[in-house]
Parts: structure tokens; C-alpha cells; sequence
């Protein structure tokens, strides 16, 4: 097999790698971004590595990544096999990591029903209201921002709630549930997250032996199960009783219909449940590091304020038709997705064969994984933030590229949800700049407290918590939140 592959192509360069354990040592689980730099400038777009005896190729370039995930789709579209947390607990039925392609194309055609251009329409007057509970609550509780943000697009997929202040009700217990249970996802979608994905053969040792991976897996399923299976079942319950709001899983709910072959019951609990999982995080950090870039960057955060200043005359918040109009913010919604972007390393792919790419030989097996991070050439974030690179003509070059061509994946796998996250992005960012100015916090005795912008690792890479001060921008601020949210509670 050794001598037919040689054949065919050498692999692509990448470190020398050592006997049995190969690179190992040489990629930092955490961080590992200055080291794929190092390899992008000494081995080029496509870098080899093997750890464990699994080879992995790193894809350093948007042209590399198009190459392969959509030009050459019919091989590079499935996810390798997490055999932890994909095979062991279960989440290989999620859309995102479902490799059976009969039943992941169920998923896919059902997600498109809602999300698709026309069906994320039906969503607008819901996120405009969200977007006015948001500024509404971030007046009453700024410090809370980044639980409210998570909130905020939960609400988009399963239920929109009156106010916000619910505290001893069902809805902040489910968030609660999922988002523990997303900690553990999030963490575990790295590939090689556990020692498990690289000696996939350690599964078979058997649960009564000390260390086995068993029990631990035992008990992820059973949460990943539960937490899967509650935002269907809570609409579910809710459409029963009549009280169901419309919602992304009640829509989906009302689209029920039989799938020849398949368990669509539960298909869909596993199409709602993802989407809840992988949407509601994954805005909600890109939101967090927006809030984040205002607070370091006040100049660009003025310049938008004027331009919604001007469109909007202090006189209302903003609606979704005001995008066109606000050219700037936009650029500065794009720039903050390029600034940190939330999937560092999208999500990993598979090469289903053997194949050749620029001369170099991609094995069969081999886990791919696109380093959009350093594509989106994400730098020093106190000195580097600027908008304007996405007003000109996009050169299609290195910071210059639109960051919507890579934050949201590629080809068959791109992320479906792409479409109702601008609008969310758009309303959510538009009405906070509207209402607040967000500047650096001061401590008990007046001194400003600094902000160092850090992400924590993971599949969606959050910024770390971090404290600053959001507070209504003019003395009619508050006001103009009250009208609003009176409006938009009578519509
Ligand atoms: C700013 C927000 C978001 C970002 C940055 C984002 C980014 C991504 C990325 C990078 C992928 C992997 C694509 C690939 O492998 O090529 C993905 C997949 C996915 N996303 Fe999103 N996403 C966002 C919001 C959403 C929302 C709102 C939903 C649903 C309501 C959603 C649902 C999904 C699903 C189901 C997948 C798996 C697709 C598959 O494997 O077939 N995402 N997303």
C-alpha cells in the first residue's frame, strides 16, 4: 500500500515526525494558531502531519479550502469520526457531524425549509422585537450582556418569550441545560479532544476495567440525549396546549411529514436540537466579540453611531429594511466575524479516497482541517480593526477577503443557518449601537479597568468574560426604548 502511494504523489511537507507517535509533541492542543503560522510560511497552503499514526492535513488558504471542499465536494464532505463523543455518546446524529447521508440530507432538506432565503423572512418581526427586548434588558442589567445574547437567539429558535424576566420559569432551565451541555460539545468537537479519536481501538476495552472510557461516555450520552430532545419536546408540549409562540422548531414541527424509510420523529428532534446547539452559540459569541471590538475600538464604534444617527434621527430603533442604508455598520459587523472568528477551524472534514492536490497526495482517511483563522490573518486586536477593507473592492487577498466566504464553511457542509445569523447579527448590533455607548468599566475608585482581548479555545471560541460599561447614549435613550418596546408588544 506504502510503495502504491508513493507512487501516485508525494505528501504534502509538513514537520519531521517521529517514530510511532509522529507529530504529537508538535501541535499545542490549546492554541495552536502561531504554530500553523510558523508551518503556513515554511511549508505553504497544504501542511502534513501525523499523530498517532492519523494523518492530518492543514489547509492554509481560502483557494486550497474551495479547491477541496467545493470543487471537489463528492470527497471531502464528511465528517471524520469522533468515536467519543460522535460514536461513544452519540452525537454522530447531529447535522453537523452525521455522516449517514440518506438521513443527514433529510436534515439538511428540513433546515432549508426554514432557513432558506424566503423562510428566514417569516423570522424578521420576531428578531426586530428580540432586538427591542435586548436593549430593553441591557438598559435594566448591562452586565449580563453576554447571557442576554445567548438568550436572544435562543428565543429565535424556540420560543420568544414577553420579557425576558423569567427567571423561575421552564425557558432559563432549558437554556441552562443546553448550554452546560454545550460546554461539553464544544469542547469535544476538537478533533483529537480525546485520546479516543487518535486509538480509536481503546472503545473496545471493556467498562469494568479502571480508566475505560465507558462510564464517562455513559454518562455524556445520556446528557447529550436529554438536552437533544428538550427544545422539540418543550414546543412540542407547547403547541399541545395551544401556547406555542412561532418559532424556528415549531415551524419545523408544523412541516412534519413522513420520510419513507426513516424515523422522522427522530430526525427532527435531532434537526431542532443541533440547530439550537450550533445557532444560538455560535451567534451569540460572534455578537460577544462585536461588543468586545466596540469597546477597544470607540472611533469606529462613532462612526456608526452617526450613520444611524443620521438615517434614524434619535426618533426609533432600527428595522431590517434599514440595512441597505447602513453601509459602515455592515462593514463593521463583517470586520468583528474577521477580527475573531468564532469556528477558528470551521468544523473538520474526511477524505473519502485517495486523491491528488497540486501535486501532493491527500490519503484516504485523512482528517482535514481548514485553519480559517489565519486566513481571516486575525492580528493584534488593539491596533487592528478596520471596516473600511470591506467597503472597497474586495481584493480577494489575505485580510481583504469577505469574511462571509469563509466564517460560515464551504460547499455541501456550508452552515445552513447562515442567512437568519446576518439578520440577527444586523438587528441585534444596529439597535445596541443605536441605544448605548459601550466604553471601558471603571472599578469602585474611578480607575479604568483595561480590556485585553482573549478568546477562549474550542470549536466556537468565545472571548474570555470580560467587564465594560454599556449606558444609554442620550438622556432620551429610555424613552425611545420605552415607545419602542410599547410598539412592538401591540404588533
Ligand atoms: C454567526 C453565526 C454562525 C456562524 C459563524 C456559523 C458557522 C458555521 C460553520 C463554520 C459551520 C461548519 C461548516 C462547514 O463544515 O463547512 C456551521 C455548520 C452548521 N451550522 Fe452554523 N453558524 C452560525 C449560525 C448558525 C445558525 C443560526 C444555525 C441554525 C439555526 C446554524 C446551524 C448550523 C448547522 C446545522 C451546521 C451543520 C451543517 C452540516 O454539517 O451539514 N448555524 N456553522
Amino acid at each position: 500500500m506504502l510503495l502504491r502511494r508513493k507512487a501516485i504523489a508525494p505528501l504534502p511537507p509538513g514537520p519531521r515526525r517521529k517514530p510511532l507517535i509522529g507529530n504529537l509533541l508538535d501541535v499545542p492542543f490549546n492554541n495552536p494558531w502561531a504554530v500553523f503560522e510558523a508551518w503556513r510560511k515554511k511549508y505553504g497552503d497544504v501542511v502534513y502531519l501525523n499523530i498517532l499514526g492519523n494523518k492530518i492535513v492543514i489547509l492554509n488558504s481560502l483557494d486550497a479550502i474551495v479547491d477541496l471542499f467545493e470543487r471537489r465536494a463528492g470527497s471531502y464532505s464528511h465528517r471524520p469520526v469522533f468515536t467519543m463523543v460522535g460514536e461513544l455518546m452519540g452525537l454522530d446524529m447531529a447535522i453537523g457531524l452525521n455522516n449517514r447521508d440518506k438521513v443527514w440530507r433529510q436534515q439538511r432538506r428540513l433546515t432549508a425549509l426554514i432557513l432558506g432565503p424566503a423562510g428566514i423572512k417569516q423570522y424578521i418581526p420576531l428578531q426586530e422585537r428580540l432586538a427591542t427586548l435586548l436593549v430593553a434588558e441591557l438598559q435594566e442589567s448591562p452586565e449580563d450582556f453576554a447571557g442576554l445574547f445567548n438568550l436572544m437567539e435562543n428565543s429565535v429558535i424556540i420560543y420568544c418569550p414577553d420579557t425576558f424576566k423569567v427567571a423561575n420559569s421552564v425557558y432559563p432551565q432549558i437554556i441552562k441545560e443546553c448550554e452546560e451541555t454545550f460546554v461539553l460539545v464544544s469542547q469535544s468537537i476538537q478533533y483529537g479532544a480525546y485520546l479516543l479519536d487518535f486509538l480509536p481501538w481503546l472503545k473496545h476495552v471493556p467498562a469494568w476495567v479502571p480508566f475505560s472510557p465507558h462510564s464517562f461516555a455513559a454518562s455524556g450520552k445520556a446528557r447529550i440525549l436529554s438536552t437533544v430532545r428538550r427544545p422539540f419536546q418543550f414546543v412540542e408540549d407547547e403547541m399541545k396546549k395551544g401556547t406555542a409562540k412561532p418559532s424556528l422548531v415549531s415551524h419545523l414541527l408544523s412541516n412534519r411529514s413522513d420520510v419513507e424509510g426513516l424515523d422522522f420523529e427522530n430526525i427532527l428532534a435531532w434537526a431542532a436540537g443541533t440547530m439550537y446547539g450550533a445557532g444560538a452559540e455560535s451567534t451569540s459569541a460572534t455578537l460577544t466579540s462585536f461588543l468586545l471590538a466596540m469597546a477597544v475600538h470607540p472611533d469606529v464604534q462613532t462612526r456608526a453611531q452617526e450613520e444611524l444617527d443620521q438615517l434614524l434621527k434619535n426618533k426609533r430603533l432600527p428595522t431590517m429594511e434599514d440595512r441597505a442604508a447602513l453601509p459602515y455598520l455592515c462593514a463593521v459587523i463583517k470586520e468583528s466575524m474577521r477580527w475573531h472568528v468564532a469556528l477558528p477551524l470551521s468544523l473538520v472534514r474526511t477524505a473519502d479516497k485517495d486523491d491528488v492536490y497540486n501535486g501532493h497526495l491527500i490519503p484516504k482517511g485523512a482528517i482535514i482541517l481548514p485553519n480559517v483563522r489565519g486566513i481571516a490573518g486575525e492580528g493584534d486586536y488593539l491596533t487592528e480593526f478596520s471596516p473600511e477593507r470591506h467597503m472597497r473592492e474586495a481584493t480577494g487577498v489575505g485580510q481583504d477577503i469577505d469574511p462571509y466566504a469563509y466564517a460560515f464553511g464551504f460547499g455541501r457542509r456550508a452552515c445552513p443557518g447562515q442567512y437568519l445569523a446576518e439578520n440577527s447579527l444586523f438587528i441585534f448590533a444596529a439597535s445596541i449601537l443605536t441605544a448605548f455607548k459601550i466604553t471601558n468599566a471603571v472599578d469602585s475608585e474611578g480607575k479604568t479597568i483595561p480590556i485585553v482581548p482573549r478568546f477562549v479555545p474550542g470549536l466556537i471560541s468565545n472571548p474570555e468574560p470580560f467587564k465594560c460599561s454599556i449606558i444609554p447614549r442620550t438622556p432620551a435613550t429610555r424613552k425611545l426604548i420605552a415607545n419602542e418596546l410599547l410598539a412592538s408588544s401591540t404588533t
